[in-house]
């Protein structure tokens, strides 16, 4: 079902996250029926382009997008219309106040509004301050808050009041893109549809958790970005704490978007704090070294463009968290990512604990585990222990209950920015962050980034899974790393 006219208006609309996933994705959406034939996107920014440049630079781009090419071919009538609604308008952030009436002029006075911050964080204040001294903000209007959300507790507070002062916190969309992913929401359907997970989804059945989120690729053209940030403030307080809250959260009262969220922030609430000694005895940071992976000579971190030499951004992390509360207490969730990995996937694995007794001769321990794998494909396995067939001793054999996704279902996946993009023009913000959630990560994660300041990340192997420091944190308790079989 479409959801209602809007205007939706990307601010920084023709750069890289728009044309890369944004207008890939509202295509998608309109190909698919998802936007009211009335609903028009209108990218803000500083080039000065008029609508048909715009339009002809967002079909190249739709046409030449990885998630559109999966989706089918792209019909030229459907991609005409898609175009028919987009524009462009030129306005000066933080400089000339003029141009926000030429977007005012252009914007229905009875539609809801979206407005979409795709601009690096310290222009969320000014955009937003801009927006309601215009007038531009209505009550149907919403404001949408790209990541990183700040850099600390103090500058992501700073945002969230500056943005607070225009926008009501129910008009605020804090996108996490994991959160729109097919699998992780299948995460909740998974834990909160099905009665046999329930029981056993606590320390008494489970020995540990892990979640990785490792990628083949460096930090590319993004070193600008990404030396201020590292792997902590890229992945780990965001994405990664989004799946562990998905994993680790009681069952809401309702799917209402306040009962998850409140179950979400209960769990960054009752992380066990880390800091000083304990942050550095729980974390292992590396940072990736030259060498060749994927049959090619590839530059070390401090090589990459765009930097200045030596650096101690991370750009791998693994870390040891733990849950102060009933369900999980004593029970280690490992958390780890890493670019220039062995491997591009993301998955979480729940190991359950031994058997109390073991009877048969040879019996290997830690026999079951869950594993959910949320991309590159998206699977479930559930490792068991079977009878290896045969007439002689009785001999026992892994054989995993296998789901997959692309077989069990016909329908296509979509990408994570269709969903998100499609609640936020529905007004549904279950999947999005709360203002508290947000700040309750940062209160976590600022106390692990000050005790490892002075500290270099260890240098790994690119192609590898990791530095050693991060396997030591693991193994120290008689525990691996899961690594594909
Ligand atoms: C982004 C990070 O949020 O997530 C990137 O800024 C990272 O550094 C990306 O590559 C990973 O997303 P995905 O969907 O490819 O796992």
């Amino acid at each position: 079902t479409a959801s209602p006219p809007t205007d939706l208006v990307v601010f920084g609309g023709t750069g890289d996250l728009s044309m890369r996933k944004l207008l890939p994705a509202l295509f998608l959406c309109d190909r698919d029926g998802g936007l009211d034939p009335r609903t028009r996107i209108i990218a803000a920014s500083r080039d000065g382009l008029a609508d048909a440049d715009f339009r002809d630079k967002a079909a190249a781009a739709v046409q030449n997008s990885p998630a559109v090419l999966r989706a089918g071919d792209v019909d030229p009538l459907t991609l005409r219309r898609f175009t028919a609604r987009l524009h462009h308008v030129t306005v000066d952030v933080g400089g000339d106040p003029d141009s926000w009436s030429a977007l005012g002029s252009l914007l229905s006075p009875d539609r809801p509004r979206v407005f979409y911050l795709a601009l690096p964080p310290m222009l969320f204040g000014r955009i937003c301050r801009d927006l309601g001294a215009a007038g531009l903000v209505t009550d149907d209007s919403r404001v949408v808050l790209e990541k990183p959300l700040g850099r600390d507790l103090a500058s992501a507070r700073a945002i969230n009041e500056e943005v607070g002062e225009v926008f009501a916190e129910h008009q605020v969309f804090r996108i996490d893109h994991y959160l729109g992913k097919e699998t992780v929401q299948n995460l909740l359907a998974l834990r909160f549809a099905n009665m046999f997970l329930e029981p056993i989804w606590n320390s008494r059945w489970v020995d540990h958790v892990q979640i990785t989120a490792a990628e083949t690729v460096g930090v590319g053209t993004r070193r600008g970005y990404y030396d201020g940030s590292g792997a902590m403030r890229d992945m780990v307080q965001n994405h990664l704490l989004q799946l562990l809250c998905l994993i680790a959260m009681e069952p809401p009262a309702s799917f209402d978007r306040e009962a998850v969220r409140d179950e979400k922030v209960k769990v960054l609430q009752a992380l066990r704090p880390l800091a000083g000694a304990d942050a550095g005895a729980h974390t292992a940071r590396g940072q990736y070294a030259a060498g060749r992976a994927g049959g090619q000579d590839v530059p070390g971190y401090t090589d990459e463009p765009g930097g200045a030499g030596p650096s101690a951004t991370e750009t791998f992390v693994a870390l040891e968290a733990g849950i102060a509360n009933w369900r999980w207490s004593g029970v280690p969730f490992y958390l780890r990512t890493g670019k220039r990995m062995a491997r591009h996937y993301s998955e979480i694995v729940v190991q359950f604990r031994d058997v109390p007794h073991a009877i048969f001769p040879g019996q290997a321990a830690s026999a079951n585990r869950l594993v959910i794998r949320l991309q590159p494909e998206e699977t479930i396995h559930l490792h068991m222990l079977a009878k290896e067939p045969g007439a002689g001793a009785l001999r026992l054999r892994p054989a995993p209950l296998e789901l997959s996704f692309a077989d069990t279902f016909a329908e296509r996946s979509p990408d994570a920015y269709e969903r998100l993009l499609m609640d936020v023009l529905a007004g549904n913000p279950t999947l999005f962050m709360r203002r508290d959630e947000l700040e309750a990560a940062w209160r976590w994660v600022d106390p692990i980034i000050a005790a490892w300041d002075g500290t270099e990340p260890e240098p790994y192997a690119p192609g590898s899974t990791g530095p050693a420091g991060a396997h030591h944190l693991i193994g120290r308790s008689g525990r691996t790393w899961h690594e594909e079989e």
